[in-house]
């Protein structure tokens, strides 16, 4: 078996109404697909985190050492490509790159084995997984707290048992939104906040503290992830779990942050850690520091069913009787090719979703889809 060609595929949506995170403005929806095509007609699906444009342009520099590999020796061909940039590319994507495409070669594995990935993985531990709703941007022209109220309720009633909401624009409006959805979701339903790296360390410490009273599942990237002694010391000075490691890459980039405890929870993304082969081994680092893991989902129904495939794999830890199951984030903003890029949609039953158990990945792409969201002009 051989590799024949690696394509890329831009997906673009402009938004009606432009939403933000802390740290990003959203004005469209633009996500990079990756199709690694074999020589006996088989195709393989990845998807790559972040920017289209230079993903894109990565994908097509590794495309030189893809040409005429065995897409079957998926540890071979991670280890040439990193290899290959190792020198200039250890983070960024250089690896976000390399994650779209070992996800295909994996999907390419699942299929010529006639097996779904998580059995690759080593077995299907679980076969639907509960979701929580991620949502909750800064809205353009909306009263801020009114929407994040009324938009988590809404999640709620739609079966989600937790919701995360994006704080880190500023502590003290941040404080009455966090307040305003904890009202607005009843006691019950669990509660993530998100900073996406908006504070520095005495505003993280202070709505650490004063948002613990609200019953906090955990707090996401209070401050930039470069700085780990700051992660360590807002996790040291406030009671709310914290969680991190979206832009964290390779086992490289998360053995400092587990070392140093800089994270309760970690958040590896398939299609930015290195995939499939190099989330495994996060995952095991992780298990080696006592750190839970959740990985982080931002993307189409390809990067879903990539999380699925992990996730159903995922050994507990610890084992026990009743064991902790791992939870999905589930992005609820505005993007219609998130699920139009496959034949099946995946999504969420009152908030669980089903683990796909076709081949490979277990989709099936929508060629329609890739041309009908392909950038105009
Ligand atoms: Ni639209
Ligand atoms: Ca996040």
């Amino acid at each position: 078996m051989k590799i024949a060609a690696i394509r890329t595929y831009v997906l673009e949506h402009r938004l009606e109404t432009a939403f933000e995170s802390a740290s990003m403005r959203f004005d469209r929806r633009v996500h990079l697909l990756v199709e690694v095509i074999c020589e006996d007609g088989t195709t393989g699906w990845g998807e790559c985190l972040g920017p289209a444009g230079p993903n894109r342009a990565m994908v097509e520099a590794y495309s030189a050492w893809l040409i005429g590999q065995n897409p079957l020796e998926t540890e071979k061909i991670w280890a040439t490509l990193y290899n290959a940039l190792r020198d200039q590319g250890q983070r960024g994507v250089s690896v976000t790159a390399l994650s779209g495409i070992d996800i295909a070669l994996w999907d390419i594995k699942g299929k010529h084995l006639g097996q779904p990935v998580s059995m690759l993985l080593g077995g299907r531990i679980r076969e639907r997984v509960q979701a929580y709703a991620t949502g909750s941007f800064k809205r353009d022209g909306v009263d801020r707290i009114e929407d994040n109220a009324q938009e988590t309720a809404q999640h709620v009633a739609a079966g989600f048992h937790a919701v995360k909401i994006k704080i880190g624009f500023d502590p003290k409006e941040d404080l009455r939104v966090i307040a305003a959805v904890r009202e607005a979701i009843g006691p019950d339903t669990r509660l993530m906040i998100d900073a996406n790296h908006g504070y520095d360390v005495i505003e993280a410490v202070r709505v650490g503290n004063a948002a613990a009273q609200y019953d906090i599942d955990w707090f996401e990237e209070p401050v930039v992830p470069e700085q780990l002694s700051a992660y360590r010391e807002v996790r040291d000075r406030q009671p709310i779990p914290v969680a991190g490691g979206e832009t964290w890459h390779t086992r490289w980039g998360f053995a400092g942050p587990l070392e140093q405890r800089c994270v309760d929870i970690a958040q590896p993304d398939l299609c930015g850690v290195g995939g499939f082969t190099e989330a495994r081994r996060v995952a095991d680092l992780a298990s080696l520091h006592g750190v839970r893991v959740v990985p982080h989902v931002w993307g189409t129904a390809v990067q879903i069913a990539a999380a699925l495939q992990f996730m159903s794999a995922m050994v507990p830890d610890p084992v026990r009787n009743r064991a902790i199951a791992p939870i999905m984030e589930f992005d609820r903003t505005h993007n219609p090719f998130r699920q139009a890029v496959v034949t099946q949609p995946i999504e969420h039953d009152h908030g669980w979703v089903s683990v796909p158990d076709a081949p490979g990945l277990g989709i099936e792409i929508n060629r329609d889809a890739l041309r009908e969201f392909a950038p105009k002009g």
